[in-house]
């Protein structure tokens, strides 16, 4: 059900919500010995659950398990499908680097096994969702080699209704992780060529366990912080330093001519304030004028 929308944007035509680097180990064990993997998964699956069927998709970018191990795919898609069905929300897997293909393949995709490539292609109402897979089996770095390259331009040869949105694992992108730079993506060139001129309005990538965003080929990147752990960029130069906190996840708002991305950090966490829908309702029944009174008027502190 759709909110009430009091002012100039209207509510935004697809929602998506990206997660990236879900990590998950086989049993559900903490990686590290430390992070719960599956209970911040689980909250992030909880907290999507609260937009009711606002969601359109939910794209995980890769990462999805931190060995490739069977069962640990198997308990991913057993808490995020359920959201799925509930939201109608279309769910859309992209490898990475610590994926492992076959495993991959068959316990997601319901695909027989195969080291290929996983690529993919989605229509969500006149909006295509691609997946391409920069992994490289036995390493961590991302690369995109000739016939991954020429699949994605036959794909982006023709636009689709509502434009395209490119999801990777190694985004291409700048990080001031020193030792990412050792893992990022190869043949960034070349992926900028096949890119440009195209309609891909938006890349959303993961890898770095930090949300940001940047611009590449001319298209707004958009980098999820990982479910399961998180990069710390205050660390000391050259230290890469992974702490137990500070996990987000972000929900991508589609609109006719903009796309705007926003971070949601996994709690839970104690309330600071508070608005309910009733409120909402009581606005809507005022004029524009009554509104500010009501809601945007400065009042003297109450303590
Ligand atoms: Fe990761
Ligand atoms: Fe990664």
């Amino acid at each position: 059900m759709e909110a009430l929308r009091l002012g100039r944007y209207p509510a935004a035509r697809w929602v998506i919500a990206h997660l990236s680097d879900t990590h998950l180990l086989d049993g559900g064990t903490r990686l590290g010995g430390v992070a719960d993997t599956v209970g911040s998964l689980e909250r992030t699956a909880a907290q999507l659950a609260r937009l009711g069927d606002r969601l359109d998709a939910i794209v995980v970018t890769g990462d999805v398990t931190d060995l490739g191990e069977t069962d640990a795919y198997r308990r991913v898609r057993e808490v995020l499908e359920p959201l799925a069905a509930a939201s109608g929300a279309e769910l859309f897997w992209v490898m990475g680097n610590h994926d492992e293909r076959a495993a991959f393949r068959t316990e997601l995709l319901d695909e027989r096994p195969s080291d290929e490539p996983v690529h993919g292609v989605a229509d969500v109402a006149g909006l295509r969702i691609v997946a391409l897979d920069t992994s490289v089996p036995g390493y961590h770095h991302g690369a995109l080699d000739k016939t991954s390259l020429a699949w994605l331009e036959r794909v982006l040869a023709e636009p689709a209704a509502a434009g395209t949105i490119l999801a990777m694992h190694h985004a291409p992108i700048a990080t001031p992780l020193s030792l990412m730079d050792v893992l990022e993506l190869q043949g960034q060139d070349e992926l900028a060529e096949v890119l440009s001129g195209t309609d891909v309005r938006l890349i959303l990538g993961g890898h770095l366990h930090y949300a940001t965003n940047g611009m590449f080929a001319g298209i707004p990147v958009s980098v999820a912080g990982a479910t399961a752990y998180t990069m710390d960029l205050s660390a000391r130069p050259g230290e890469l330093l992974g702490i137990d906190g500070g996990r987000s996840f972000t929900l991508v708002h589609v609109f006719d001519d903009s796309v705007v991305t926003s971070v949601v950090p996994i709690g839970p966490f104690p309330t600071v304030t508070s608005f309910g829908e009733e409120f909402l309702t009581e606005l809507a029944g005022l004029s524009p004028e009554e509104r500010l009174e009501r809601f945007s008027r400065k009042r003297p502190p109450t303590a």
